[in-house]
């Protein structure tokens, strides 16, 4: 990541953590949990839901999973994280998720399940033309010109296009992706195991 140009003094980390699976498109190399556990490769193609094991994701993390052969994106978030989705719903195209592909049960703004705000579990395909957003969580630097920017409040980028996307994945206004990230079907076993590709009721 450039350095240049940019005042380090003013570059902030929402957590302080780095990112462990920051460049997508690379699902086979970023599975770290879930293989132990996995339906076998025809039922995963079929679309067998994945379990995934959270309790190894350090506040504002990225761990990619695997489900039907698309990236799974989980990102642990922290309280400033979330504090920060809220109060400039003007700099985003769908804002609530009005629009956009999400679980009912899933809220609009943080796209959660409610009590498991600190998770976003969204797909890692942007919505124009299916390339995988890489994860940008360093607030106040522009990831497609590396300038300081009031406007970033950590996300993910979209090299293909330029598509911008916030930690929850709600996509900027005047970026080619039409929509939000898609939030999957997907419901908590336990605290630390998710289950992904179905909803809980049909479980
Ligand atoms: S595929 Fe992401 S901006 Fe075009």
């Amino acid at each position: 990541m450039s350095n240049d140009g940019v005042n380090q003094g003013r570059r902030r980390f929402l957590t302080g953590a780095t990112c462990v699976v920051g460049a997508a498109g690379v699902v086979g190399a970023a599975v770290p949990f879930v293989g132990s556990w996995s339906p076998s490769a025809k039922a995963k193609a079929a679309g067998a839901p994945v379990k995934a094991n959270i309790s190894k994701i350090e506040m504002g993390q990225m761990v990619t999973f695997e489900w039907r052969g698309k990236p799974v994106y989980v990102v642990r978030r922290s309280p400033e994280t979330l504090a920060a989705l809220n109060g400039h719903d003007e700099i985003f195209r769908d804002p609530t998720s009005a629009k956009s592909k999400q679980p009912a049960y899933v809220d609009g703004i943080h796209r959660s399940i409610k009590g498991k705000e600190e998770y976003l579990v969204i797909v890692g395909l942007c919505t124009h033309l299916g390339c995988a957003p890489m994860f940008r969580p360093e607030v106040g630097v522009d990831p497609s010109t590396g300038d300081e920017s009031e406007n970033w409040y950590g996300g993910f980028f979209c090299p293909c296009h330029g598509s911008k996307f916030d930690l929850a994945g709600r996509v900027y206004s005047g970026v080619p992706a039409p929509t939000n990230l898609d939030v999957p079907p997907h419901f908590y076993e336990t605290n630390s195991v998710i289950v992904i590709g179905v909803d809980q009721e049909a479980s």
